[in-house]
């Protein structure tokens, strides 16, 4: 089983899931981690599980993030299992309800990152995942960590 946790990260929250995920795979899969950047077909290459995980920015995934799966081409992700993840602040602790009510109209990175990891032709294996930070720049909730390997153990 070879696992690829592709992430982008602004504070380090996202990248603290990512690696949190990459040891919770580790005893069972060969795992490469690495920050997302713009795609190249070798790093695809004989990956089985594709696991992306960005910031919510805006109400989407991160810039990076949007132009690695704008990259992709057609059918690159043929017979690639994938699963994705966001960080984003918790909309019950948001002060203004404005910024409130949008947060819960307008959603988080996860399912943008899923519909087109889908449409590239992945195999989503997991609904999306938000984990929580309690500002922009963090600090993550307690136990979010926890629950990122808890929920890594059920994907492989
Ligand atoms: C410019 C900007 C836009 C953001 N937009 C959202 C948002 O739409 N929804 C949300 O829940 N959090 C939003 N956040 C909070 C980010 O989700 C938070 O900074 C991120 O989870 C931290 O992860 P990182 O340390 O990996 O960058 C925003 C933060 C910034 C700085």
């Amino acid at each position: 089983m070879k696992a690829l946790i592709l992430y982008d990260s602004y504070f380090g929250n996202t990248e603290k899931v990512a690696q949190a995920i990459a040891d919770a795979f580790a005893p069972r899969a060969e795992v490469t981690l690495a920050r997302v950047k713009p795609y190249s077909p070798e790093q695809l290459e004989g990956v089985n599980l594709l696991v992306l995980g960005s910031p919510t920015r805006g109400f989407r995934p991160s810039e990076a993030t949007q132009a690695f799966l704008n990259a992709l081409p057609a059918g690159s992700l043929e017979g690639i299992h994938a699963a994705a993840f966001d960080t984003r602040v918790d909309p019950q602790r948001i002060d203004s309800k404005m910024l409130k009510f949008m947060a819960k109209t307008f959603g988080n990175a996860d399912k943008p990152m899923l519909t087109a990891l889908e449409k590239k032709g992945a195999r989503i294996v997991s609904t999306g995942q938000g984990f929580i930070v309690l500002g922009s720049e963090g600090p993550l909730l307690d136990g979010e960590l926890e629950r990122a390997a808890a929920w890594a153990a059920t994907l492989l």
